[in-house]
């Protein structure tokens, strides 16, 4: 068996927020010290969506790996790097797509929700239907099966999954696996077999989930086989050969939806976000001017912390302590609305302080930040060259 590693990417969408902080950051910093750590730049995805504008996209990768490396991604414990600086992965997409169903890309949720989202953009491309193909390439590349993503992102490590699956399947097999397996199915007796096969058909050709449970159904019920054989038969409907891509596993953290200006979540869409190298004068003004329970219109009106943006930060940022202040004010009148942001302004800058600091040196210091991405490309490539090598060799492509 591999030992846990750990691999996410994130698309480089300049200057990161406290929402990244908050959302991913901070979980990326935690496994660091306990896993093998891999964390990329998904330069390559940016231009699923963003093909007609590609300017910015290597001044935005910058950006993003000095919030990285300030907010405290520790490049001695994590290896960072470019997607688009470990070739391997478009060479290992390529070979993927060579055997991926259409029906598999269509049916990915993100696929239609995002065209009917980004209307302003054609993005009936073949880059954009492939984004979660490519993605598989980047986990399975490093055969990494723990993948920390947010929610919206647990369809595509499914579909990574099963694109694993179905690799082994297709060119991991054993000498003598599919005789053995065919030996079997004939055993099942003839309208068995037929119905055995032609539903393991359905879900190899096409995908199709439902043939592959009514073709495990059937085996269930089925008495006259060994155990043995039974057991082969389950694995020749979706794999069972040598393992040569592993499967991931979404890593999912308690969903830290940190709350933006007004409530909603924080987001660059929503206008709503807090820069991690946000102005300290900036801070304090987006604070003191942020929307409060729409009840409270005069300092003497009684408020309610339930109906209020700031209370949700209070619950990120304040303990025990301060919140049964802010919730006994608010209720009763005590305290006024720019009282109660007070400790969330003092807290919030005192959470950027070290990581704007960081940041300038970092930004001043332009070399080591190149040096640090060179280093985590160049031991990307070697692990990436590894996979590639047997993935080749798997599909006859080795040429040695
Ligand atoms: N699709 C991911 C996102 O939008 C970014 C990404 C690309 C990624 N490749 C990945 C995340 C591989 C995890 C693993 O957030
Ligand atoms: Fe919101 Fe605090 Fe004002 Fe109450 S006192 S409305 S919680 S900002």
């Amino acid at each position: 068996m591999y030992a846990d590693r750990v691999l996410s990417g994130m698309r480089p969408t300049g200057s990161l927020h406290l929402g990244h902080y908050h959302g991913v950051l901070k979980n990326w910093i935690k496994l660091q010290h306990d896993y093998e750590c891999l964390f990329f730049v998904a330069d390559w995805h940016a231009l699923t969506t963003h093909y007609d504008n590609p300017l910015g996209i290597e001044d935005a990768t910058s950006q993003m790996v000095i919030d990285w490396l300030a907010a405290g991604v520790d490049p001695a414990k994590a290896t960072l790097f470019i997607q688009s600086q470990v070739i391997e992965h478009a060479e290992l997409h390529l070979l993927l797509s060579m055997m991926t169903p259409l029906g598999w890309l269509e049916r990915v949720p993100t696929y239609k929700d995002q065209q009917e989202k980004l209307t302003e953009k054609d993005l009936s491309t073949y880059g954009f239907l492939g984004y979660p193909l490519l993605q598989s390439a980047d986990i399975l590349i490093y055969r990494a099966n723990q993948v920390p993503v947010g929610e919206d992102q647990v369809p595509h490590i499914e579909f990574a999954r099963e694109i694993a699956r179905r690799f082994n399947h297709l060119y991991g097999k054993e000498p003598g696996y599919e005789e053995k397996a065919e030996a079997a199915v004939k055993k099942l007796g003839g309208k068995k077999a037929k119905l055995y096969q032609e539903l393991r058909t359905r879900y190899q050709q096409a995908g199709d989930e439902a043939a592959l449970e009514s073709a495990k159904a059937l085996l269930g019920e089925t008495q006259n086989l060994s155990l043995g054989d039974k057991e082969r038969l389950y694995g020749y409907l979706e794999g069972g050969g040598k393992m040569i891509l592993t499967e991931p596993e979404a890593l999912l953290t308690a969903a830290s939806k940190m709350p933006g200006l007004d409530g909603q979540k924080m987001s660059k869409s929503y206008g709503n976000t807090i820069a991690l190298r946000e102005d300290p004068e900036v801070v304090i003004k987006k604070i003191r001017t942020m929307p409060t329970d729409p009840a409270r219109v005069r300092r003497t009106d009684p408020g309610d912390p339930a109906r209020c943006p700031v209370w949700q930060l209070h619950e990120v940022y304040s303990g025990a302590d301060t919140r049964d202040w802010v919730r006994q004010g608010c209720v009763s009148a005590g305290i006024g609305c720019l009282d109660c942001k007070q400790p969330v302004i003092d807290a919030m800058l005192r959470e950027l302080a070290p990581i704007q600091e960081r940041a300038r040196a970092l930004t001043e210091d332009p070399d080591t930040v190149r040096n640090i991405i060179a280093d985590g490309c160049e031991k990307a490539r070697d692990l990436a060259r590894e996979t590639m090598r047997d993935v080749r060799e798997a599909m006859g492509l080795s040429y040695g």
